[in-house]
């Protein structure tokens, strides 16, 4: 499969402090590390689910990929085309979808769903002839009747609105979408509805997806491949299943425990994370993890460890991951 999105060494730090700082003190500001060392592809009709606990840099690698956040070094590629310059970035989000984590807050609530359907004609200046009927075929592809283009968002069920953002994120026809937490706040049917509807759409129009979630068990449900994320740096990534049923993190296999299961006797304590996420300003020596690791030893407090291939297109970052047998 060809790569829609290649990342390569990403790394981005924040300078500490806001731009007074260098008036202030007649020096640069001292930058804090938000992401280092990620390097990711997401193929052609592929599905990643990107997950870590909350200030893992999930939005932050995201808002990076579209180059809203200006990357320190490293080195992206869409379509093969190399990222960097204002222009490259302007043509890249003519062609991918960013939904935040609260799409239907975005909605401006004094425009019909109709206008705000095919806004992002608009907003990029594309051609997009009449625009009532290009409303209805994009209310259509999200399974909405035409006759919700002259409704106002607060009139819509919330399941609607969400079919909403997905129609705009689609007007444009994005070769991929980068969804923060789509089905957050959502109530379990309308989630599986949301979920349906967007691999309907992958299949059908051939789209790739970055799902973003907390949700483990969503996330294994519609993704190809899973990439795990802690203080900023991806310490698993490989096929959803496969790391699922085996995953070589210890970051990894205590998410994957924490998650609720219908079977008490099925839960395992031995591997529960410890303790709390360190500060970005504090990280850790030798393996970022081994102040919450449960299988952490004297090596791990002091060597970081690399990445390590457990099979083709899977990969740890954990001095006992051990590739699989062949
Ligand atoms: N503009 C900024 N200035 C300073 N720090 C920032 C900025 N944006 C993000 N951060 C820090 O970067 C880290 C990663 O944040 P990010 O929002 O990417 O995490 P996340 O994984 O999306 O979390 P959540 O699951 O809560 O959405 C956090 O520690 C956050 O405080
Ligand atoms: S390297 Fe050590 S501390 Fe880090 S995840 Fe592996 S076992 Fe745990
Ligand atoms: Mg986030």
């Amino acid at each position: 499969m060809t790569a829609v999105f290649d990342i390569e060494a990403l790394q981005v730090d924040l300078p500490l402090g806001g731009a007074l700082w260098p008036r202030l003190i007649g020096k640069a500001a001292p930058r804090l590390n938000i992401l280092s060392d990620i390097t990711l592809s997401i193929a052609s009709g592929e599905s990643l689910g990107l997950v870590g606990e909350s200030g893992s840099g999930k939005t932050t690698l995201a808002r990076a990929m579209l180059g809203l956040m200006p990357a320190s070094s490293g080195t992206m590629r869409f379509e093969g085309a190399p990222l960097g310059s204002r222009a490259s970035f302007t043509a890249l989000r003519r062609q991918t979808a960013l939904m935040f984590q609260d799409p239907v807050a975005s909605l401006s609530p004094r425009m019909r769903v109709g206008a705000l359907v095919t806004e992002p004609f608009v907003i990029h200046r594309e051609p997009m002839g009449n625009r009532r009927e290009r409303a209805r075929e994009l209310l259509e592809t999200v399974g909405l009747p035409a006759a919700i283009a002259e409704r106002f968002p607060h009139e819509l069920s919330g399941g609607q609105a969400r079919r909403v953002c997905v129609a705009r994120a689609l007007a444009l026809t994005p070769r991929l979408v980068l969804a923060d937490e789509p089905t957050a706040g959502l109530d379990v049917s309308v989630q599986g509805e949301v979920l349906n509807l967007m691999s309907g759409l992958r299949d059908r129009l051939n789209l790739s997806f970055m799902i973003i979630s907390h949700n483990l068990a969503m996330v294994r449900h519609v993704t190809d491949r899973i990439a795990i994320m802690y203080l900023g740096r991806l310490v698993e990534s490989g096929p959803t299943a496969q790391v699922f049923a085996n995953p070589r993190h210890p970051y990894t296999a205590s998410l994957i425990a924490a998650e609720p299961h219908p079977d008490p006797r099925r839960r395992r304590d031995d591997l529960a994370i410890k303790g709390e996420i360190p500060s970005l300003l504090q990280r850790p020596a030798g393996c970022e993890f081994h102040t919450r690791c449960p299988r952490a030893t004297d090596r791990c407090r002091v060597e970081p460890p690399a990445l390590r291939a457990i099979a083709p297109g899977w990969q740890a970052r954990c001095h006992l991951a051990e590739p699989e047998p062949t």
